[in-house]
């Protein structure tokens, strides 16, 4: 069966699902809890300086039946005694020696930094995780996204922070930057054993309609929050194959975090390189129990493909990931639908018609399957997203697979398109109705039957 240990920058754990930095870790209560549910790793919450919070102090968005698609807080950092946060650490590090227990820490100076990380080594931390992602309170006092922000400042501290620090270091990063290279560089260049991401994204979850005030709303005002959840996940994918594909930067164990919640969210996180996930929204929502689903799944893919471990298939998704001047531009798809799974909801014609290329008729002899128009289909894929059914619209390839030829190609040979007029150009030829033919869309009457 299928090794889930990892050894991520030298911090080993029994699977790579490991708890972020967040109101989960909290407690040594919670992490003892977790771990006996089947967590390899936790990020204690942020460790640093004394702070109050306020009431309340989360939102979410809500994206039709499911609840906390979005997720979003104005939280700080651990509002508990240190002394109690250390204490407990000495009990789990103690009764969970295997597990991956690791302190996040943010504080200001030199010293600081000095003085905690003594303090958290002392307690038996496996790890350290820097905390230069907080969007709200913290960087207004020139931690937390304030250093994320910062390439320079950022690296100063890691510096600080590995003269200091006798166990390995992970860069927590935040993602409110334009480029995450130019911080995941600075501290690799400052020697950080390794960089977790994404922390919370920026922003603004919704407006109360009475009050005008933003959510989560604190005596009738708000502030921007952090963004975690599902709804980020595409966002953390993105950052964690920008780094893992940059050359100076790649070799560097990442611990990928932001919207996991199943061991396919897992899998994908893994197959662009991180060797490590964390988990905050998903354990806030349904409990540490989704560890469970988790495993087996990550299980079941690694026996099902032949991986002994996750090293077997980590960063396996890289190279499929390029600049879009190498795709093939001869590589032609158009959409098939399958009449026996139809159930004729007209989403796709809708969808098609008014959102895309005017490739799909509704059919006339009083049957509810439309059909394609082959001849004006482009092949972009959303009718069969919007189709309610699954596999019901499927896109099927159209070019023989002997042609190849990319913009790059294009470019490097002098044959890209210079005028609108220009045969090569890409537009030139599709079918586009004139403006008056938007007054003769086929329309259904009450009984159903199609009248124009
Ligand atoms: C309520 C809340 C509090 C958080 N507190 C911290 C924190 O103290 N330190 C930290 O590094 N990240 C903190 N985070 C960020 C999470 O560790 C994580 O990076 C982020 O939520 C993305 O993961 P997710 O999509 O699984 O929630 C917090 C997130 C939430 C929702
Ligand atoms: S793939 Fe795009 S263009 Fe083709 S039928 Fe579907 S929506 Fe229309
Ligand atoms: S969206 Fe799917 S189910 Fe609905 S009419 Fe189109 S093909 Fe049929």
């Amino acid at each position: 069966m299928a090794d889930l240990s990892v050894n991520f920058a030298g911090i080993k754990a029994p699977n790579p699902f490991w708890l972020a930095s967040a109101p989960p870790t909290n407690s040594g209560y919670q992490i003892t809890k977790a771990y006996d549910a089947g967590w390899g790793g936790a990020v204690w919450k942020t460790l640093g300086i004394p702070t109050i919070n306020v009431s309340s102090r989360y939102g979410a968005t809500n994206y039709r039946d499911t609840r906390m698609a979005g997720f979003s807080n104005i939280e700080l950092i651990s509002d508990r005694p240190l002394e109690d946060n250390l204490r407990e650490m000495r009990e789990v590090t103690k009764r969970f020696p295997d597990h991956a227990t690791i302190a996040s820490l943010m504080v200001d100076t030199r010293e600081e930094w000095i003085d905690i990380i003594k303090q958290v080594e002392d307690a038996g931390a496996k790890g350290i995780e820097l905390n230069f992602g907080c969007p709200h309170g913290m960087c207004e006092r020139g931690m937390g996204s304030a250093v994320g922000q910062d390439p320079v400042a950022l690296k100063a501290i890691v510096e600080w922070v590995m003269d200091a620090a006798n166990i390995p270091v992970i860069t927590k990063l935040s993602p409110n930057i334009s480029h995450i290279t130019d911080p995941g560089l600075a501290a690799v260049e400052a020697n950080t054993d390794a960089i977790s991401l994404i922390n919370t994204v920026k922003s603004i979850v919704g407006i109360d309609l009475d009050t005008y005030a933003p959510y989560p709303v604190v005596d009738g005002k708000g502030s921007n929050g952090g963004y975690c959840g599902p709804a980020v996940k595409p966002i953390a994918m993105h950052m964690l194959k920008d780094l893992k594909q940059h050359p100076l930067i790649k070799d560097t164990p990442i611990s990928g975090i932001g919207g996991i919640e199943t061991w396919r969210d897992v899998v994908e996180f893994i197959l662009l390189g991180a060797t490590s996930v964390q988990v905050c929204t998903s354990a806030m929502h349904y409990g540490f129990g989704i560890v469970r689903e988790m495993e087996a799944g990550l299980i079941k893919f690694m026996d099902d493909k032949g991986y002994s471990t996750i090293y077997d298939f980590a960063g396996k998704a890289l190279p499929n990931i390029t600049e879009w001047k190498n795709l093939n531009l001869k590589y032609d798809v158009k959409a098939k639908i399958n009449e026996d799974k139809c159930i004729g909801c007209d989403l796709c014609y809708i969808a098609c018609d008014d959102g895309a290329h005017q490739a799909i008729a509704l059919p006339t002899d009083g049957s509810r399957i439309p059909s394609i128009i082959e001849e004006n289909c482009v092949g972009c894929n959303l009718c069969s997203l919007v189709c309610p059914v699954e596999d019901c619209i499927t896109m099927q390839q159209f070019d023989d697979g002997t042609q190849h030829e990319t913009w790059d190609e294009l470019t490097e040979s002098d044959r890209i398109p210079n005028t609108w007029n220009d045969d090569r150009a890409g537009g030139k030829g599709h079918y586009v109705p004139e403006p008056s033919m938007a007054f003769d869309t086929v329309k259904k009457d009450k009984s159903g039957a199609r009248t124009k």
